[in-house]
């Protein structure tokens, strides 16, 4: 970040000293105003509750500009990276900065498939859960497990550390999500194969069995790779700002990133998808298409807490360019699978088109997500419900991990450690039991 030649004055209405705060560009996008002696120069803290103005920390991995619906990895629009390259790929660029050339995909790619299989006693640990665990459930347990059988990988200090953890969670997520799914319905865990791409070889985990040859349709290995590449990284969001935010007390990469699944499975964030098609199948339950007029009614009424899952974002206020993409690959899916008459998509089709008209989301800047598509491609796929925001904690490891690692490697990295505006009670004594 370079130091601008303006700075920020801020003055006070009862007569306190102003204050001058430097201002810093960054490569694109808004300036920022540096607060951090703020609270040395005056005593008081700034107020940002769910940070709408605050950045809190320089990255140099995604950048979005919500205005105009764009999204940059590294400096690659979503777009290219989402048409000209595959998942492992864009994993390589997230982590060191750049796509790889032809011998650094082939040793990243055997780098990572090497690491495909988990521990044997992972899948004792996995028995402990009940069959109906929601698979969230069960991530948030194995990955924050992994850290109690990678001794040589905890120490975060250590990029050594770091580079080995990292490539053992993208390589073990998808054997770990195949395990919780194939646990919840009794049939045997697949070994990964190694000679499968990272999509194909998921798709064969999940739905492979020991009794017959599976084979990986490319259409829908190449929809599930693009499903991993637009969810690989979003900048400074909830789950993202949680893994910042663990890893900054130095504990394990591994333990970090189960905070990030943990936080991913809300429904305000990952767990959106899920959400989404939940409510597009109660919309088709309750008379479908026909009864869209009524859901919105519902949705623009403020009492009554229903919302249009898979709407808006708190940057996007254009369009979520990787709803476009989706939406693409949606009717490749669809189309492959002979579900073109799907009466799910119709629904959501009508849906976003009605929404895109009305005064209420046009005024709110309210546009589909990503994940208005994501879940009938998966659906179309064969994946269950459940997993799909297991599916998204997947492809969202390596944006967690190549995050952790830039701010262990930022010079002005500290713990995290917000500040409050307290409004409890002041100084007061305990009186004994019988007087309160
Ligand atoms: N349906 C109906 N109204 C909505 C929706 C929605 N999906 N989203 C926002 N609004 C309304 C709000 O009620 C508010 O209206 P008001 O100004 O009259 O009070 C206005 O639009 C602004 O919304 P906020 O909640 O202030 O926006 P915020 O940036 O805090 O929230 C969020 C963003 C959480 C994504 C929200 O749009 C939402 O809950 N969407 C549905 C869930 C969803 O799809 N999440 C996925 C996000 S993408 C991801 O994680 C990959």
């Amino acid at each position: 970040m370079k130091l601008a030649d303006n700075k920020a004055t801020l003055s006070f209405s009862n007569g306190s000293p102003s204050v001058d705060l430097p201002v810093y560009h960054g490569s694109v996008g808004p300036d920022v105003v540096d607060i951090r002696k703020l609270y040395a120069q005056t005593g008081m803290f700034t107020y940002d509750p769910g940070f709408l103005s605050t950045a809190a920390c320089q990255s140099a991995i995604t950048y979005i500009d919500g205005d105009k619906g764009e999204l940059l990895y590294r400096g690659y629009p979503i777009e290219q990276l989402a048409t000209n390259c595959d998942y492992l790929e864009t994993c390589h660029l997230l982590l060191y900065g750049e796509l790889p050339n032809t011998d650094q995909k082939k040793d990243f790619v055997h780098r990572v498939t090497n690491h495909t299989m988990v521990n044997e006693q992972m899948q004792f640990f996995l028995r402990g859960f009940r069959r109906d665990a929601h698979p969230m459930a069960i991530m948030t347990g194995l990955v924050g497990a992994l850290s109690a059988f990678y001794h040589d990988s905890t120490d975060i200090n250590n990029p050594e550390h770091r580079e080995i953890a990292a490539i053992r969670l993208i390589a073990k997520m998808p054997t770990l999500v195949a395990m919780a799914y194939k646990y919840t319905v009794g049939q045997p865990y697949m070994y990964p194969k190694n000679n499968l791409s990272y999509a194909g070889n998921f798709l064969h985990m999940m739905f492979a069995t020991p009794c017959e040859e599976y084979k990986v349709n490319p259409v829908l290995e190449r929809a599930l790779d693009r499903i991993f590449i637009l969810h690989a990284d979003h900048e400074q969001n909830a789950s993202t700002s949680t893994v910042r935010l663990c890893g900054s007390s130095g504990t394990n990469p591994f333990a970090a990133i189960a905070a990030g699944v943990a936080c991913l499975w809300g429904p305000a964030h990952g767990g959106a998808n899920e959400a989404a098609l939940n409510m597009l199948g109660d919309i088709q339950k309750n008379g479908g298409v026909e009864k869209i007029g009524d859901f919105i009614k519902q949705v623009k009424d403020k009492n009554s807490g229903v919302k249009l899952m898979g709407f808006g974002h708190r940057v996007y206020k254009n369009y979520d360019p990787r709803a476009k993409l989706m939406q693409e690959t949606c009717k490749e899916v669809l189309q492959e699978m002979g579900l073109e008459n799907d009466p799910l998509f119709k629904l959501a089709m009508a849906l976003e088109k009605i929404a895109l008209e009305d005064d209420y989301f046009v005024s709110r800047k309210l546009y589909p997500n990503v994940d208005f598509y994501s879940g009938i491609v998966q659906r179309a796929i064969g994946i269950p419900v459940p997993l799909f925001t297991a599916i998204f904690a997947l492809a969202r490891t390596v944006g967690w991990i190549a995050q952790l690692n830039e701010m262990i490697g930022d010079p002005e990295y500290k713990i995290g450690r917000p500040r409050q505006l307290f409004t409890g009670s002041t100084p007061r004594d305990v009186k004994p039991m019988a007087q309160r």
